[in-house]
């Protein structure tokens, strides 16, 4: 290479007129106006405008064959543009190279997508040409944001006493409860590896080795459905420690995202952060990962109709049900009866029975149960719970069931009713229940993972009463209605373990084929400890305001899981198959 770079693209300006520079990049675009050749050369640090004049012959002749994403060295003096020139959006829009002599480094076949403009294109175009893809300024800011919040979070354990160890990726099922990503063992024909579906049995060993502040920022495998803030390999800021409480970890926890925060994008997170009670966020906003910035919250109107005509809701209220409901303000004129239809039918998919409503029309009721409840109706509008223009939509039954669907109304209104808001919502979900029912199963499982420490006091009173009413020492952070983190304090006592596996009814078989090694290492003084785990993709995700954590991944997979690029999964030779003992069964 005969011009090798003395500066970056991005880090000249003004005071760097009249040097002579020479420069490495790739050709964002480049035309002719009158004669002269005017180009953009780009790399990781910016770009800045080149120009080319007829008079340099030689240099104009090599220039006329140059087209987008070549990558060119350039040698020139900077100067400023005319007045008329400057481009006030651009870093280096004050000033232009004008090129001397010029090397082509390499040539480019027309690029499949663009990098220098925002198309709509397939995902799967993306993704095949990823490496392309990633040229775009976006996905660099997106890596860059990554890469500092990998050495900021690297920086705080450290300073924080902890260590970075590594834990195997070729290892057993872990508790996480998802589907295992399974590696067969070619020196054990029949055998398979687990891919971890996170560090949690290891971190917990070494907590039983004395180290009691770990830290990893691990890779975990889950074989899951997709969803926009799911990928099926994913990272974990993941972190034990030993001999702490809850208040301890959740107070780390908070002291890592302010630094993330304000180093990342100058955010000032204002500390402690809220806390919720698992039932208190049920309750107003009918799910465990709310976003509580737009209201919207669950009313209960059960006492106005606790004397009503109408005959179905009187008697859920005598059965102990509830009548709740949500009101969006303004919007009534917009409920066509389609667009109602449209509610019931979406609250009939998440498990409604059916879907009440309620409209006020400058001080007129529309209802489905005007007929049957028109007094409460008016109570509603008396009280101003319903005001004018206003939209109620109201269930009747269990509970927990109506918050539950109340919940997936209230996400629902939000993505189609309200404006977008800015900032961060970030706050602490805690006391969740230790267990919960499984109907298929039918039995008790539970809600984290079987080594999460219930309160202890609960489990004394309830453990073989009514162990549903036991809540967990564990906690989970969310950001923007996403779950950004959980983590537990965990049991470390035996006599607590069995228990807890007794009560989810796994036998002595089971537990030593799932977790054996763990209770074995239990029995040799295993520290009390705990920790959390957050989920660094959604993480950086939400800090650079992308809906899809495949924006902050350099290589993700598509919905169906595979890899357009290198084409994974695919399928593997014969003597792979036969090395492996495997025979495919189509
Ligand atoms: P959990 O299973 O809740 O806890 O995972 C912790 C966090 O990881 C993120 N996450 C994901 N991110 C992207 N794609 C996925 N498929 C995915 N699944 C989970 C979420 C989640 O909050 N071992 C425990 C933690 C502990 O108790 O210490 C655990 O893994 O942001």
């Amino acid at each position: 290479m005969r011009l090798k770079r003395t500066h970056k693209c991005g880090e000249l300006n003004i005071q760097n007129v009249d040097e002579t520079v020479i420069l490495n990049g790739w050709v964002e675009r480049i035309r002719d106006l009158g004669g002269i050749k005017f180009g953009l050369l780009r790399d990781r640090y910016g770009k800045i405008q080149f120009v080319i004049d007829p008079e340099n012959k030689d240099i104009y002749d090599i220039a006329k064959n140059i087209g987008n994403e070549y990558v060119i060295a350039i040698k020139g003096i900077i100067r400023k543009r005319p007045e008329d020139a400057i481009n006030k959006n651009m870093k280096t829009g004050e000033i232009e190279i004008l090129v001397e002599d010029l090397e082509i480094l390499a040539e480019s076949e027309t690029p499949p997508i663009y990098v220098n403009k925002d198309e709509e294109i397939s995902e799967n175009l993306r993704l095949k040409y990823r490496y392309l893809d990633l040229r775009k300024e976006k996905m660099q800011k997106n890596l860059l944001l990554r890469h500092k919040a990998l050495q900021i979070t690297r920086q705080y354990f450290s300073e924080n006493d902890f260590m970075e160890i590594e834990t195997p990726y070729l290892t057993k099922s872990t508790p996480e409860g998802a589907r295992d990503f399974l590696v067969p063992s070619r020196l054990k024909p029949g055998s398979f590896y687990a891919l971890p579906q996170s560090p949690q049995l290891f971190k917990q060993l070494l907590m039983v080795s004395g180290f009691d502040r770990y830290f990893q920022i691990a890779r975990c495998f889950r074989d899951e459905d997709f969803r926009a803030d799911r990928q099926p390999e994913f990272s974990q800021i993941d972190f034990e420690l030993s001999f702490v409480d809850m208040d301890d970890i959740l107070t780390l926890t908070e002291g890592l995202l302010k630094k993330l925060f304000k180093e990342l994008i100058d955010y000032d997170l204002k500390l402690p952060l809220r806390r919720f009670t698992y039932d208190e966020a049920m309750n107003k906003y009918g799910s465990d990962k709310p976003d509580t910035r737009y209201g919207l919250e669950i009313q209960d109107f059960t006492e106005i109709f606790e004397n009503t005509g109408a005959a179905f809701i009187k008697k859920a209220i005598e059965n102990g049900q509830k009548v709740k409901g949500i009101v969006l303000e303004g919007k009534a004129t917009k409920f066509s009866r389609k667009r109602i239809d449209e509610y019931t039918e979406f609250a009939k998919s998440v498990g409604a029975g059916g879907l009440i409503w309620v409209k006020n029309e400058n001080n007129n009721i529309k209802s489905s149960i005007k007929k049957i409840a028109e007094p409460e109706l008016n109570k509603l509008i008396e009280n101003e719970i319903i005001k004018n223009n206003n939209i109620a939509f109201i269930l009747v039954g269990d509970n927990n069931e109506i918050n539950k669907i109340l919940g997936h109304i209230r996400v629902k209104l939000i993505k189609e009713e309200m404006e977008k808001k800015d900032g961060f919502d970030v706050l602490w979900i805690v006391d969740f229940p230790m267990f919960t029912w499984d109907e298929e199963e039918n039995r008790l499982v539970a809600e984290h993972h079987p080594f999460t420490m219930p309160k202890l006091d609960e489990f004394e009173k309830f453990a073989d009463s009514e162990p549903l009413k036991i809540r967990a020492q564990c906690y989970d952070l969310v950001i923007n209605g996403y779950e950004m983190a959980s983590g537990s304090i965990r049991i470390h006592r035996k006599d607590l373990q069995n228990k807890i596996f007794e009560l989810i009814g796994l036998n002595e078989k089971e537990i030593n084929e799932k977790f054996g090694f763990l209770i074995e290492a239990f029995k040799y003084g295993p520290p009390p400890h705990g920790g959390a785990a957050i989920g660094f993709d959604r993480l950086i995700a939400v800090m650079a305001g992308e809906e899809s954590i495949k924006e902050v991944i350099a290589f993700p997979k598509t919905a169906s899981g595979s890899d357009p690029m290198t084409e994974a999964p695919s399928s593997v030779s014969e003597k792979q198959l036969k090395e492996l003992k495997i025979k495919l069964n189509l």
